[in-house]
């Protein structure tokens, strides 16, 4: 009924950005997929998804085609490419050795203490043919699981890409977590082997990761796991079991370099990967080699209008799905040369990442927002002091992208000529799904529309789409190639979590509106969506509003109860270094600034200046510690 708007069900939009940006001239002739090809898309995958699809599987090799692009029969459980024959390692390195990428570099790679390493393609098919075989040693086959508790180092890439190889499944474990989560991950996953290295550079620190797989392995029976492969990196001592531990030097040294990549269904394990969850449990989300590739290869090559003298560099850590999907799988699909540094962003000192922009001529720089607002602390000095010419592309992921990070990002690294990406996925979507294109027109803090393909919309709690303006929850109205294919252990979650919420949705998690231009902005996750006098607000629009102010350099809100209004919020901020007013000064300035910028309906309680916001170890900030 008109006028009887329940507040319950929507979610209000307070924040209007208004700022827009045209790509350059010179982007429109040169992208290689321009406004047209992109409406060609669009249509063919709204008329047709499976040619749609077809027509980007087409584009790499399989041992057997498949018998049907899209198998929906039994909804929720759709099979990709079914019938077909397929190894994602085979297209990331033998196809490319044929060719004159044999002599391309693949893999940039730089040490915390400066020390670089580099393989070409040849290099890196070599060095993963030799870990297969050396993993086989080991009596490790197809359907075997391998953890790798690694850092970023070549060898992480190529004991992933071995894995693959011989169709056993890796599930990385973040180096930065401890024992005790790799106990857990060992009981849940009951890997036949796990890699690990001696140490590595952290911020200055070494970082024993071997007396934490010692810890994490006490009284573990060699049923649950055989052997430990150890890397050399930090040279520190270590104990080795004699029994159960093997250097990888000595168990590759032998090994010749040839190992066929292992012939495997298009929808057999890749990999498990456990979701950076910021509250609850994480789930360990399972990846296929035949539709993965598909979804990957297709959004890394058109979301970063892939050109064949790009230098990538994803600054995402392997252990998470962007590490994954866009540090190794993707740019190794494409033939590109992928950058890999092991070490803090911070050190030395506030520079190092122009300066590996800059050594290595690096063009397509892909990182977060959390990423930047830290860096953007320290000011425009840093990256001034470095040639940041190369750069031709930017791209975000992870968060909310607060409007004025996203124009720090713009003007002071990408001079004004890099279109800034701020792309929407997750875990389990394994591939981009909402984002711009470098021919796309862009609003700072929108991850503009879905791709080719995927089809995205946002409705209210009865699954009804909202209309424009208007926010509420994010759901997938249709299959896409690169959706994870099961979660560990638990086969109903994804009915029932995922799929069940809104029968035949996939349901994100995440709060979002569309503007007049079908534009997406995400407002944050469902969970934390704050509820002030019977007002929805997500908390990404209070906290961009926060960021607007030139002093904030980030900022977190939460609920906090109140009798009259339900809730108010409540916030942390972290300050630019160079601010000089006391806290009271500021306490009132920003409270003046959130009544300026989103009106009277969002009361902030109380602001605390922290010096830093508590983050899970992937980068995002803990809410559920704040509250
Ligand atoms: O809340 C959204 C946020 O990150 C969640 C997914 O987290 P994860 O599985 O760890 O994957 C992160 C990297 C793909 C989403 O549900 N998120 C991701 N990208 C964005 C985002 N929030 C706002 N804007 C984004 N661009």
């Amino acid at each position: 009924m008109e006028g009887s708007v329940d507040h319950n069900e929507t979610l209000d939009s307070l924040l209007h950005e208004e700022r827009v940006f045209r790509p350059l001239p010179q982007m429109m002739i040169e992208a290689g997929v321009n406004p047209q090809d992109l409406r060609a898309a669009r249509e063919l995958a709204d008329t047709d998804l499976s040619a749609y699809w077809e027509e980007a599987a087409e584009e790499l090799d399989w041992f057997t085609k498949w018998e049907k692009v899209l198998d929906d029969s039994e909804p929720p459980d759709y099979r990709w490419f079914t019938g077909a024959r397929c190894n994602i390692v085979y297209n990331a390195l033998d196809r490319h050795i044929e060719t004159v990428n044999k002599n391309r570099l693949a893999l940039i790679w730089e040490g915390e203490p400066g020390d670089s390493r580099q393989f070409t393609y040849y290099e890196l098919y070599r060095a993963v043919n030799r870990f297969a075989n050396g993993l086989k040693s080991l009596g490790v086959s197809k359907g075997d699981r391998v953890v790798l508790y690694m850092p970023q180092l070549p060898e992480t890439v190529i004991s992933m890409l071995a894995c693959a190889r011989i169709g056993a499944v890796h599930s990385l474990v973040f180096s930065g977590f401890s024992a005790r989560l790799l106990r857990e991950r060992v009981r849940e996953i009951h890997p036949k082997v796990v890699v690990t290295v001696d140490g590595f550079y952290r911020n200055g620190q070494v970082i024993r990761l071997k007396e934490e797989v010692d810890r994490a392995l006490i009284d573990t029976p060699a049923e649950i796991l055989e052997s430990v492969v150890v890397v050399h990196r930090a040279n520190v001592d270590v104990d080795m079991d004699s029994a159960r531990d093997y250097w990888y030097e000595d168990l590759v040294r032998h090994e010749r370099p040839h190992a066929p990549a292992e012939i495997m269904a298009a929808d057999d394990p890749l990999f498990i990967l456990h979701t950076s969850s910021t509250s609850g449990k994480s789930k360990g989300v399972i990846h296929s080699h035949g539709g993965y590739m598909v979804g990957v290869h297709r959004t890394f090559k058109w979301v970063f209008d892939l050109k064949p003298t790009d230098i990538f560099w994803c600054a995402a850590d392997p252990g998470w799905i962007t590490g994954h999907s866009y540090l190794v799988y993707g740019p190794l699909l494409a033939g590109t040369t992928t950058v890999m540094y092991e070490g803090h962003s911070l050190y030395p000192q506030a520079d190092r990442m122009w300066n590996i922009i800059s050594k290595y001529g690096v063009t397509i720089f892909y990182t977060s927002p959390t990423q930047v607002r830290t860096l953007m602390r320290f000011g425009h000095r840093y990256p001034e002091q470095h040639d940041l010419s190369t750069l031709r592309i930017l791209g975000a992921v992870g968060e909310p992208f607060n409007p004025e990070a996203w124009i720090w990002l713009h003007k002071n690294i990408g001079k004004g000529q890099c279109p800034v990406l701020d792309t929407w996925w997750q875990t389990e979507t394994g591939m981009i799904m909402i984002s711009p294109m470098p021919v796309s027109v862009l609003k700072p803090g929108s991850v503009t529309r879905p791709l080719p393909g995927i089809d995205a919309d946002i409705v209210d709690i009865e699954g009804k789409s909202v209309p424009e303006g208007k926010g509420g929850f994010l759901v997938i109205k249709k299959p896409w190639p690169a959706m994870f294919i099961g979660v560990l252990g638990d086969e109903h979650v994804i009915r029932d979590h995922y799929w069940g919420r809104f029968p035949g949705m996939f349901y994100a998690g995440d709060v979002a509106r569309k503007d007049e231009d079908g534009y997406f902005w995400i407002q944050g996750r469902a969970d934390d969506v704050l509820n002030i006098s019977g007002h929805r607000i997500g908390t990404a629009e209070v906290e961009s509003a926060l960021t607007s102010h030139p002093h904030v350099a980030e900022a977190v809100v939460v609920g906090v109860a109140d009798k009259i209004k339900g809730q108010v919020a409540k916030a942390f901020v972290t300050l630019n270094y160079d601010v000089v007013e006391t806290d009271d000064e500021l306490h009132s300035e920003l409270k003046s600034h959130i009544h300026r910028e989103l009106g009277p309906i969002v009361i902030i309680r109380s602001i605390e200046f922290l010096d830093e916001l508590p983050k899970t170890s992937s980068g995002k900030i803990k809410r559920s510690a704040l509250k």
